[in-house]
């Protein structure tokens, strides 16, 4: 089915003599910010500078995912001391924001306000933590480590296939800003294969934070810009919105699968706790013994769960109180297990409920191991394809629509179909809440970089991958294999049209499932892999995207 996107993928191995030093690796969804993240390593930077390089890269090469107007979570590892953090760049949402921006009068939600338009951004978060990863992590100075995307973004880049289904999909939206047209759109319309996207005022910007840091962007003359273009043309920024911007370095969350290490990222995003909460639950599960309709039974089953709890009681915890060590201990999941029956699928509305579309989505993700074993998982995004499709003039900056990532009303699905309820509510200034779930995975013998982009099937996607992980399995099997899901709301099992045979479809059905098969948004996971027992290096991009793995001796 993925015939047509199927262009390469890379998967590369390279095993060095215990003299040496260990190879690094780097697998990103766009072959030029793969090459940007090499060109920095070669020049004597570590992982971190290189994911500032890839970040910004991919900023520039990918628009419909990620960007400067975007966020994103970074998971560090470094090698020397094993420290381990979670850099918090998400945005928030602005100060003049409000509960109930998104409803009408009558209180309905109104269509598309937190998806097209400035007033669907939130307050951008990459530009912090692109000053923040080189002056807290790095070796080299931004001028150095930003030098690729400034290139790139100058001399152009060519569009490609996926680039074009993305530009269709947003084609209404992108015309509506003449910024965002110029730029991404030829003579108003999707530009043909080939097509070199110059981005000139990106390229300026991105000058102004490699020769000032955040504050190239946060202030003076491009902030100015920024906000009154965003007001403009319907938006509620301010100065104090930008002033009050910080990365906040937070403790990532830990969990244990039958000996495999699980660290992932804390909330605002959900990633974690749910990959925790899932994982829990599913080892008191013998699961290589089972048969395969018995594994997904029971995996569904234990996504259901979290996902229930993920819409109950998930958001910013710089606002809200969640009960995070409940939820990611082995008793609750104990607790959770005792309602999955063997043989028969639970209704999501029998579950304590949160009372109460499908399309497609963008985000993206890159994962790096470098000489010395320093480790980068990061999932970025502007969340819905080329976000809010606004560019205030004159900036280059594509922002964001993450403040659909809100409950605009309590039991309302956003954009992903998801549900949400109090805990994550607009409130100024708080952050909304993810699924991004970058994710380091450890076992006695490997230790794995892991990550994709999808919307509300992250999380499940992450988990397996890291099933499959646990299981042995390689980079490129794990990325590339066939994929479903379950929310809680919608009840039904979402699943890729080559991962169930028709048998199973019956049995599960039989079993009380509903299944239905999707063709797209099931991800552009990049992995890397360091096999410890045999020295082995490798890095892995899923056959759905066009990205590269590359390892580098
Ligand atoms: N915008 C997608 C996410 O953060 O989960």
């Amino acid at each position: 089915m993925y015939k047509f996107i199927f262009s390469f993928f890379v998967l590369v191995f390279v095993s060095f003599p215990l003299s040496a030093r260990q190879p690094a690796a780097i697998a990103s969804a766009h072959p030029l910010a793969t090459q940007a993240g090499e060109e920095v390593l070669q020049a004597g930077g570590n992982a971190f500078d290189a994911a500032v390089a890839v970040t910004a890269a991919l900023a520039v090469v990918e628009p419909y995912s990620s960007g400067i107007g975007g966020g994103g979570f970074w998971l560090l590892h470094r090698a020397s001391d094993q420290f381990e953090v979670m850099l918090d760049g998400r945005e928030r949402a602005p100060f003049n924001a409000h509960r109930d921006m998104y409803l009408d009068k009558q209180g309905n939600v109104i269509k598309d306000a937190s998806i097209n338009g400035p007033l669907s951004a939130g307050i951008p978060g990459v530009p912090a933590a692109l000053e923040h990863l080189a002056k807290h992590y790095g070796l080299l100075p931004l001028s150095k480590s930003l030098q690729p995307a400034i290139r790139y973004a100058r001399e152009g880049f060519p569009v490609d296939e996926h680039y074009q289904r993305m530009a269709k999909f947003r084609l209404s939206a992108l015309k509506k800003s003449s910024s965002a047209a110029a730029v991404f759109l030829h003579k108003g319309q999707v530009p043909a294969m080939g097509y070199v996207v110059k981005q000139n005022n990106l390229a300026h910007t991105l000058s102004l934070i490699a020769e000032k840091g955040a504050d190239g962007f946060y202030k003076g003359e491009l902030a100015d810009k920024l906000i009154r273009g965003t007001n403009k043309a319907g938006g509620i920024w301010s100065q104090k919105d930008f002033n009050e911007y910080t990365i906040i370095e937070r403790k990532p969350i830990k969990g244990e699968y039958r000996g495999m290490k699980i660290t992932s990222v804390a909330p605002p995003s959900s990633g974690g706790i749910a990959l925790v909460e899932i994982m829990n639950q599913l080892a008191a599960y013998p699961l290589e013994k089972l048969s395969d309709i018995q594994q997904v039974h029971y995996i569904v089953e234990t996504m259901r769960r979290a996902y229930r709890d993920r819409a109950e009681y998930l958001g910013d915890t710089d606002f809200v109180k969640v009960p995070v060590a409940r939820l990611i201990s082995k008793d609750y999941a104990a607790k959770l297990r005792t309602s999955i029956r063997p043989n028969m699928a639970t209704p999501s509305n029998t579950l304590p409920g949160v009372k109460k579309k499908d399309g497609a989505t963008d985000t993206t993700h890159f994962s790096i191991i470098d000489h010395q074993g320093n480790r980068v998982a990061a999932t970025l995004s502007i969340n819905y394809p080329f976000g809010s499709c606004f560019v205030p003039p004159g900036t280059g900056v594509l922002l964001n629509d993450e403040m659909d990532d809100f409950s605009a009303k309590p039991g309302v699905p956003n954009v992903y179909g998801l549900v949400g309820a109090e805990a994550n509510a607009i409130q100024p200034g708080k952050r909304m809440l993810s699924s991004m779930s970058p994710t380091f995975l450890e076992t006695k013998n490997r230790l794995a970089v892991i990550g994709t982009p999808g919307g509300s099937r992250i999380i499940t996607m992450v988990l397996l991958g890291a099933l499959a992980f646990h299981q042995g399995e390689s980079a490129q099997a794990i990325v590339d294999l066939a994929r479903y899901h379950h929310q809680y709301l919608p009840d039904s099992i979402f699943y890729e049209p080559d991962a169930f045979s028709l048998q199973q479809i019956e049995k599960m059905s039989s079993m009380g499932h509903s299944l239905k098969a999707v063709e797209n948004t099931w991800g552009n996971m990049q992995m890397v892999i360091w096999d410890k027992k045999k020295s082995m290096m490798s890095a892995a991009s899923d056959r759905r995207g066009l990205g590269l793995g590359r390892v580098i001796p």
